[in-house]
């Protein structure tokens, strides 16, 4: 099991704080006017999105490699979502008007095949003159460049995902142990790191604020049902990709897939094929 994978399994309990981010039910929204029957989802999670298509009236079907994620859109949302991988899964050619690979899925790998492979596959199940989304998950833009000071996402494009775990249960835990821990991190003084919280987390927008609260509750229910809550960030892998619109564009370059169109949104890219 890779390092994501024992994340996505880990984490399935408590998805439901998180399940509404990156391609959230906002930006899905957004896209319905380009969507068209039948729909699949890759990297269906719980089926938040499913469900959301659905109730719009769309034919989705929803596939993850996770089984517990499955057990929970059942339980959650009575939802039969497919166990599949998105590098092989169980459709005949050409059988969706549209796809849409969900964050958490090629946006998390660095190892270009393994992206390649899991984008062919939803070129293989989509029909010739449908649509394949691709979303790649971004932080708004006043957290990443918080996220870039303190060296949470560095200049190469790497993300340290389970230092930025650990920060994010900190500021919800003890704020001032957050502070002590940024202002080392920044490598500035007590009142800068300060200034520059205070600067960021104050002009927060309604959603950013709204998610840093269901954070909040995340940490507060672990810390009471688990002897070992920080176990959750342990799993986290140590590193995933960041990738800007330019470094998108250059992967897919890379991979010979022409681009159709990118919207660019607070919480993710979407790419069109
Ligand atoms: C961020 S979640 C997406 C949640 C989803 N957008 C929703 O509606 O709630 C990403 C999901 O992708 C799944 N996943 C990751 N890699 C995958 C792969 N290769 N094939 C299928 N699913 C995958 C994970 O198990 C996880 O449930």
């Amino acid at each position: 099991m890779s390092d994501t994978e024992h994340y996505w399994k880990r984490w399935s309990p408590y998805w439901f704080f998180l399940e509404d981010f990156f391609l959230d039910l906002e930006i899905i929204n957004k896209l319905t006017i380009h969507i068209e029957n039948p729909v699949l989802i890759i990297g269906a999670g719980q089926g938040l999105l499913v469900e959301e298509l659905q109730k719009k009236g769309f034919q989705v079907d929803g596939v993850d490699l996770e089984p517990s994620m499955i057990t929970y859109a059942k339980k959650r949302r009575g939802l039969n979502l497919i166990q599949a991988n998105g590098k092989n899964m169980p459709f005949s050619d050409r059988s969706y008007k549209t796809s849409i690979i969900a964050t958490g899925v090629v946006d998390f790998m660095g190892d270009e095949e393994e992206i390649e492979s899991i984008i062919n596959e939803a070129r293989r199940v989509t029909d010739d003159s449908g649509k394949v989304f691709v979303a790649f998950y971004q932080y708004h833009p006043k957290v990443e460049k918080l996220f870039r000071y303190i060296g949470l996402i560095t200049d190469k494009g790497v993300h340290l995902f389970r230092r930025m775990g650990e920060m994010t249960k900190l500021s919800c835990d003890n704020p001032i142990g957050y502070i002590k821990a940024f202002k080392s991190e920044a490598n500035v003084g007590y009142c800068s790191a300060l200034i520059s919280l205070i600067k960021v987390l104050l002009f927060l927008p309604k959603k950013e604020k709204k998610q840093r609260k269901k954070s909040a509750k995340l940490w507060k229910q672990t810390d009471n049902e688990l002897d070992n809550p920080e176990s959750l960030i342990d799993c986290l892998p140590e590193f995933i990709p960041y990738r800007n619109e330019e470094n998108i564009i250059d992967l897919f370059k890379l991979l010979s897939i022409p681009i159709r169109n990118m919207s660019v949104y607070d919480s993710c890219v979407v790419v069109q094929l």
